[in-house]
């Protein structure tokens, strides 16, 4: 048998041999008779000084390769062994029986944990969810919505206008126009998303941040359903034994309205309320302005500020560490 005959049946039987190894001891069995002192491929390149001079380089080159292919595959193997059983390779090395890893740094920020758990709990009690733009036209972000032309909450210095008639939307209610404009009755839609305003930054005020609105307009809506939908939400999402309050607003697009507070507790178990949000039963010139029947539908809206949720929940003093990029803080969540 030529020499390179020799090295390929080499290869051959090495491997063929080393897939049947099961154990440490069966693989240093198989080490020492092929890359062992006195082993084959030893033997082999022994045999490259009997080969012409002009085949010495190609020879020695694959004989070399053999010992690299052969150590690297024992490698392979000892690792397989080590692993344990159920990990044996499969075809091409990589193992389709372990399970799938996940990455070792870097998860969802805590305000997108937070939308996903709010979409799912209200899921539960049947709304879809619906999206609109952060750009917004005064006709959605206020016309629609009842806000007439003199109303405060138009003014420049309360918005982040674009030009006069395009701005950053202010609330999350232009959707409810939106979706009220392309839906017929019955409506049943939530809406999570950013919201700007130039609001003075402090522990519970951003000039950005997140709002969810929600919208059910049907037959015989009345305000205990809104009552009883926010009071399920807050029992859902903060614990069955937290506490609500409705008090009594103003809202341009809902009569009557009210502001959605929850109880919280300071480090000394003294009590006061946070506001979450808004809400009311929307106005009856919302709907006919949208072209519902306002005498044969009723509705009800809210819209709840998503960070004061979350800092609610974690006991978190200050509204600028979740916008703050720190991972110290974010590793927590
Ligand atoms: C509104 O924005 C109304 N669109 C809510 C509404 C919807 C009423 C549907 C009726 C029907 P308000 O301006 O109060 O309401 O804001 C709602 C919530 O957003 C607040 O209660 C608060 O939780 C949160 N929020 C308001 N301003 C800020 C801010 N600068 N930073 C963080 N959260 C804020």
């Amino acid at each position: 048998m030529s020499l390179r005959e020799d090295i390929e049946e080499i290869r051959t039987q090495a491997l063929g041999e080393l897939e049947a190894v099961e154990a440490g001891e069966a693989l240093e069995a198989w080490r020492v008779k092929y890359l062992g002192s006195n082993g084959a491929v030893k033997a082999a390149m022994q045999r490259l000084k009997e080969v012409p001079k002009e085949q010495k380089p190609a020879l020695g080159k694959a004989a070399n390769e053999l010992k690299n292919a052969l150590a690297a595959a024992m490698q392979a193997r000892a690792r397989q062994i080590a692993a344990g059983p159920a990990t044996k390779a499969a075809g091409d090395g990589i193992d389709i029986t372990l399970p799938g890893q996940r990455p070792r740094i870097g998860h969802t920020h805590i305000i997108t944990q937070t939308v996903s758990e709010i979409c799912e709990i209200f899921a539960r009690m049947g709304f879809t969810v619906a999206t609109g733009p952060e750009v917004e036209d005064e006709d959605h972000n206020f016309n629609a919505l009842n806000i007439p032309p003199e109303h405060p909450a138009r003014d420049p210095l309360d918005n982040f206008y674009i030009d006069a008639h395009t701005m950053l939307r202010s609330q999350t209610s232009t959707v409810q126009i939106r979706v009220m404009e392309n839906t017929t009755p019955p409506v049943r839609i939530i809406s999570p998303g950013r919201v700007y305003r130039p609001d003075t930054v402090d522990a519970t005020h951003s000039f950005m941040f997140h709002q969810v609105e929600g919208l059910y307009v049907d037959e015989h809506v009345t305000m205990a359903d809104l009552k009883t939908c926010l009071d399920q939400f807050c029992k859902a999402y903060f614990g069955p034994e937290v506490a609500t309050c409705f008090r009594p607003s103003f809202f341009p697009f809902t009569e009557p309205s009210a502001e959605v507070d929850i109880e919280s507790h300071r480090p000394d178990g003294t009590g006061y309320w946070i506001e979450l949000g808004g809400c009311g039963m929307v106005d009856p010139n919302v709907l006919d302005a949208v072209g519902y029947d306002s005498e044969r539908y009723t509705g009800y809206a809210f819209g709840l500020g998503i960070e004061r949720m979350i800092q609610r929940k974690h006991a978190i003093p200050d509204i600028r560490l979740l916008f703050g990029s720190d991972i110290r803080f974010l590793h927590q969540f």
